[in-house]
């Protein structure tokens, strides 16, 4: 057996690196959004050094790089996985009848992870391209320290409407993916039990909600301020 090959290519390990990455993005997502909050308080100074911070320090620096690759690999073995179960479904049934066994999120995952996609390399050229590459303006702060201000980027990135609606619909379709993909990758990882599978559904739905609903509030909040 290829072993090299079954770990990674075949349907059940991609299964289970959708989940761990799957797992691994939501951790992101609490930290990312803890990093964002500035924005509704209007701390720039707590914000640009937050952003420098993760992007200058070096154990943060191996921590991004493995969010680069979950988020490359998570999306590569979503599609194919997707790909592979519609050609199984095709083959084996004449007549499929997706509704009457799955909720809509659960049938529409591909869509709504291409859809994040689109937002994560959109979302990535206007802020991460900028801070890392890009002639961000600088200023000294009361410390004496340079920082670079990626505060008044955001807040004028999201000051446009087309922009901030892009940003919402984005957070929406994020939330549907994660309303049954986080409860789905426990059930991936075999962690299923009576008692405790009921809970994990009920938290991966509170999660999906407070996730999508705080990250849009940010853009929403900065456009009618
Ligand atoms: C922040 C971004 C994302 C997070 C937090 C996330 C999270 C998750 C989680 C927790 C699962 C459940 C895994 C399982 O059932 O074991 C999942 C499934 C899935 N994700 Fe994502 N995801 C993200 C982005 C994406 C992207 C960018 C794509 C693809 C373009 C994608 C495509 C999929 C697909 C197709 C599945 C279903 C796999 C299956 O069960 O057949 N996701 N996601």
């Amino acid at each position: 057996m290829d072993l090299s090959g079954g770990l990674i290519r075949s349907s059940l390990a991609r299964k289970y690196w959708m989940a761990l990455t799957g797992l691994f993005l939501c951790s992101f997502l609490v930290v990312h959004l803890l990093g964002n909050l500035p924005l509704l308080t209007g701390s720039k100074e707590m914000f640009n050094s937050y952003a420098h911070f993760m992007t200058t320090f070096p154990l943060i620096k191996i921590v991004s790089y493995l969010l680069y690759i979950s988020i490359l690999l998570h999306s590569v073995d979503g599609l194919l996985l997707a790909r592979s179960n519609k050609a199984a479904r095709e083959t084996r049934y004449v007549k499929y009848n997706g509704k009457a066994n799955a909720s809509w999120s659960s049938r529409n995952m591909a869509v709504l992870g291409t859809l994040t996609l689109v937002f994560l390399i959109i979302h990535m050229k206007s802020f991460w391209y900028e801070m890392h590459f890009g002639n961000i303006p600088t200023y000294i702060t009361s410390d004496g320290d340079e920082l670079k201000d990626l505060y008044s980027i955001t807040v004028a990135a999201f000051q446009q409407p087309w922009y901030a609606v892009f940003y919402v619909i984005s957070m929406m379709g994020l939330g549907f993916h994660l309303w049954h993909g986080f409860s789905s990758s426990f059930q991936t990882l075999g962690i299923n039990h009576a008692k405790y599978t009921p809970i994990i559904e009920i938290v991966g739905k509170a999660f999906s909600v407070i996730i999508s609903l705080a990250f849009a509030s940010i853009p929403i909040y900065l456009l009618l301020s």
